[in-house]
Order: C-alpha cells, then structure tokens, then sequence
C-alpha cells in the first residue's frame, strides 16, 4: 500500500473545504470537473431509465446498446473500425487505467509516460511493482513529447505507453504530426500496448483531434487501448460513466477485473450516456466556446503577473504557468494561495517531477470567479514580491 499514490486535487479540495467551513471564501481552480450542469435531456434519460425498471445489474462490460454506441461512436470520431465486443463500459474513465495497467504489467516491467502526467498513472504502475519511465513534457515544446526523447526511452522492458492528448496538467496537445512520428517508433515495437488516455478529445480549441489509434497498425486491433468517457466532455464527472476500447481477449479480461470489483456500471447513468452519444450536441459546443473564452482570459491575466509565464493550452481546461521566477517552490506557492489569497490550486508536482516550477490551474469556473482570482495571486504576488 505504500507505493499507491494518490490525486492531490481531492486532497486540497478536502483543504479548500475546510477552510471554508470556517468561514473562509475559497476560489476553487484546482479539481478538473466542468462548472455546467448536465445537458437536461441526459438528466432526463436516466430518471426514465430508472422509472422504467432499469434499476438492476448489466452485463459486466455494458448494456449492449451502449456498447454499440460507443464502438460506431469511437469508430466515426477516430476513422476505425470498433465492434462491441470491444468496448467495456467502467464507472469513469480512470477504472480503465486501473484495470488495464494491472492487467498488462507485470513486477518489473517498464511502462513509458509522460511527466507531468495525471498522477494515477505512476501511482498505478508502481502500486504493482512496475517500473515509470519518464518522458518529460517542457513548456518550451509546447508540453509535446519529443520524438528522440520518446524512442531512447523505450527498451526490451517497455511493456506500455501511455499518451494523452489533450493533456492534463498541461492543456498540451499532441498534433496529427506527432502522433505519426510516434507512431513510426512504435510500429517498431509491436509487442508494446499503448494506452491513450483521450478524455478531453471533444475538449480541444485549434487543431483536429488526433489519436494514435487511427495510425496504421496502432489500433484497438494491434494493442491500442482507448480510454474516454462522458465526465468531461457531457459535463458528467459525478455520475462516473466511462469506457475503454481494446483488443476483444484484453476486453474480456478488463471485464474479469470489473467483476472482481464493482459488478457493472450502475444501469440507469449508462442509459444516460446512450443519450448522450445519441442526443444533441450542441451543450458540448457551447460548453466548449465558454471553456475557450476562459482560458483566453486566465492566460492573458496569468501572463501579467509578476513572475509568471503561461502559454495557451490547446485543449482540456488547464493552464499551467510556470512561476519559477517569483521564486517559490511550486508546493510554497499553492499553499501561500491557498492560505493567504484563498485561491485553491495545484502544484506541479502533484503531476511529476518535471511538474516543479508549475502550478495548474482549472478554468472550470466562472470568468467573474477567475477575475477574482487573479486579482488576488496579482495582490499576493506583488505583496511577496516586495
Ligand atoms: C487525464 C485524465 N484521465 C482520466 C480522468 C478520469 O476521468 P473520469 O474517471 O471522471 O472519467 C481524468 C480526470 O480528471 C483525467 O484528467
């Protein structure tokens, strides 16, 4: 148990609440989780569901109609070909991670990742006995891999990749021509799985979306899995609706596991989701136009503070400054913002090592909210900075 990590935003969201508790007024920037409320027509799918007698155990990887949703919708999204067999419904995306890396790695193996990266990541390979392997991510790139840097990492030992894109903590986007280059390199090595964690795919403000799955021989077929779900993307994250899409013998382990553990996803908030894949989307793109507007504000207002630099994320709802030049330790930082400006936010480090001199901040708040807060990191940084 001691080599399981954990998610630091519970952790200073668990902070941020108690101060508030005694009184204190806590502008929340550091849990990722979008501010809107569920589109109503999903709300309105799953009382039906319930009201109609959905309310027992479902086949362990999903009710069927789900399953088919999400293999035609992941095949149009991504260019592939999907069948049901394939996909396994989870509750959220991250019982994906869990599952797939305990199903994959073995106690030595080396599994490749990004750094800074979403902590459960390393947190889950080291809880059993794998070996992190970092691929630092610098803002100077863009938060991009680079190529070279990718490939002399990867070894005899590589059993699993881990990408994503868009990123989080970084809002870095990995383009069609990386995904390619990528892909290159790892058409090399096909005994390695990749997990490619696309979360925040319909979350993106420039480029197309790009998944290494729709590279030639990189698919769910070969040994691509993809993690995605509905938290993010359909305002969703209390509901915990998510699923993976894999080689079909892996799927019907990842389902061994879930059996193991939680039985099935709850039967009423996967009909929700079959309303959202098959609904309007127009609440994604409305969300995500405000989203957009957000982040050009909290960029715009980190880039005049003193000692910060932040570029603009391409995607995801993240921005991740650098404030090494205020001369605090990332960690110092977010605890002095949280204490003295009651802003809550995350340390880079809470992503990694290669997170130090970072902080991320979540835009999923409202740009009168985002206004204060930076007011107030501009009062406190300008107090220390005297
Ligand atoms: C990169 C990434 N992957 C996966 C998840 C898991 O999302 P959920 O389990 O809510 O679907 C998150 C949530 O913050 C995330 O940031």
């Amino acid at each position: 148990m001691e080599r399981l990590g954990t998610e630091t935003a519970f952790s200073v969201l668990a902070k941020a609440k108690a101060l508030e508790a005694e009184g204190r007024e806590i502008i929340h920037l550091e849990i990722g989780e979008p501010d809107f409320d569920t589109p109503a027509h999903i709300v309105e799918a799953a009382c039906r569901a319930l009201r109609d007698g959905h309310t027992n155990y479902t086949p362990t990887a999903g009710i069927p109609e789900l399953r088919e949703a999400i293999a035609e919708n992941v095949a149009r999204s991504r260019g592939l070909k999907v069948s049901p067999e394939q996909v396994v419904v989870t509750p959220g995306g991250k019982p994906i991670m869990f599952f797939a890396i305990l199903a994959l790695v073995d106690e030595g193996d080396e599994v490749l990742l990004p750094n800074p990266a979403f902590p459960i990541y390393e947190s889950m390979v080291n809880f059993i006995g794998g070996k992190p392997v970092f691929v630092p991510l610098r803002q100077e790139n863009g938060f991009r891999f680079d190529p070279d840097e990718f490939e002399a990492n990867l070894g005899d030992k590589t059993r699993l990749v881990i990408l994503n894109s868009p990123a989080n903590p970084t809002g870095g986007v990995l383009t069609a021509d990386d995904m390619a280059a990528l892909a290159a390199i790892l058409r090399e090595h096909p005994e390695i799985y990749v997990l490619s964690d696309e979360i925040y795919a319909r979350l993106l403000y420039e480029a197309d979306f790009a998944s290494i799955a729709s590279e030639e021989g990189l698919g769910p077929d070969a040994g691509t899995i993809i993690l995605d779900g509905f938290s993010k993307t359909y305002a969703m994250t209390g509901w915990r609706l998510g699923y993976g899409v894999m080689p079909s013998d892996l799927a019907e382990e990842v389902a061994k596991l879930q059996v193991n553990s939680n039985s099935c996803t709850s039967a009423a908030t996967q009909h929700a989701g079959l309303a959202a894949l098959q609904g309007p989307q127009d609440a994604v793109n409305t969300m995500l136009a405000e989203f957009r507007a957000r982040r050009d504000q909290i960029v715009s207002g980190l880039n005049e503070l003193p000692g910060v630099e932040c570029i603009t994320p391409q995607g995801a709802f993240y921005a991740f400054p650098r404030i090494a030049d205020t001369g605090y330790s990332a960690d110092d930082l977010a605890d002095l913002l949280l204490e003295e400006a009651g802003v809550a936010c995350l340390s880079g480090t809470a992503f990694g090592r290669h997170g130090e001199g970072h902080l991320r901040l979540s835009y999923a708040n409202s740009r009168e909210n985002i206004s204060r807060a930076l007011d107030r990191m501009n009062e406190l940084l300008s107090w220390i900075g005297d």
